[in-house]
């Protein structure tokens, strides 16, 4: 279904959500805020380190490189990877979030090296090949991937990257359905922001993965997810987060219960 703009209903209820939230932020946030550490990744908290150092690391050396990132918000990421010495394009269906993403480059005086633009990913229409890495973080559950994922592949160079860090749901679909059941959302409700958000699921990931020629999955967090039950401290839940690099790596079964991936995708 399309609106007159283009954009289906999902993608006006993504953008109203996220407006919404820019505006909140918009009103209170200072330009001193905006500004981004070239030396430190930009973690928004610590159950993203580890991940996102994974990613990081696979983009190798940003110099010249063309960077797309997907979903960008208010352009953190995008700037951090500009001061980095990449070229980046930020888009987001929120106009609000990319206005704040506008202001953070100027901040950081890097507006001539990142460009943000309003645009679905599904139908963002850029030259073929262009791109020597696409990167999304906790993005593709907002997405309508079916039509997302060939777009992202047309743009990605032959020698290209295409990085995601994302929760998901893999057990099988029994579980799924359990997890969402108002039994269980009542003790343990959905952190959902948006109506159609939905955790990929190991259907979907084979979906992104068949876009692409070559694809690895690095999962993430097994008992640290016990962080979302109490509160653990720093050192907890850095040991946590090691016990599980070790079972997750030697036990593969195990990787089913993972709370995050990094999906690491090549089409040459
Ligand atoms: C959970 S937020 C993540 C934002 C940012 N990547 C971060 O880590 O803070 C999801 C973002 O995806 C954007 N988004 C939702 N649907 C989109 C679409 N179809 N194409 C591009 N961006 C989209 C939303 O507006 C929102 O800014």
């Amino acid at each position: 279904m399309t609106t007159s703009h283009t954009r289906t209903v999902r993608q006006c209820h993504e953008s109203e959500v996220y407006d919404a939230r820019a505006a909140e932020l918009a009103a209170t946030v200072r330009d001193e805020d905006l500004v981004v550490d070239s030396h430190k990744p930009p973690y928004p908290n610590r159950e993203h380190v580890r991940f996102l150092d994974y990613m990081f690391a696979q983009m190798g050396s940003l110099a010249g490189k063309r960077v797309l990132e997907i979903g960008c918000g208010s352009g953190t990421l995008s700037t951090y990877l500009a001061m980095r010495g990449a070229d980046v394009v930020g888009i987001d269906v929120s106009e609000g979030m990319l206005a704040l993403g506008r202001r953070r480059a100027a901040a950081n005086d890097v507006s001539s090296k990142v460009s943000f633009r309003a645009s679905p990913i599904e139908t963002l229409d850029m030259p073929d090949d262009h791109f020597d890495v696409v990167v999304a973080n906790q993005v593709l559950h907002h997405l309508e991937l079916a039509a997302a994922m060939p777009n992202i592949a047309r743009m990605l160079r032959p020698d290209g990257v295409a990085l995601f860090a994302e929760p998901v749901l893999l057990l099988p679909n029994f579980f799924r359905r359990l997890r969402y059941s108002r039994l269980v959302l009542r003790r343990f409700p959905s952190r959902a922001d948006t109506p159609d958000e939905r955790s990929v699921d190991k259907d979907d990931l084979a979906l992104i993965r068949r876009a692409f020629t070559g694809s690895e999955v690095r999962t993430f967090q097994l008992t640290a997810r016990l962080q979302n039950f109490r509160e653990l401290s720093n050192v907890v839940f850095a040991r946590l987060e090691r016990a599980d690099d070790f079972l997750l790596k030697y036990l593969p079964p195990t990787r089913v219960l993972g709370r995050y991936v990094v999906l690491v995708l090549r089409s040459h």
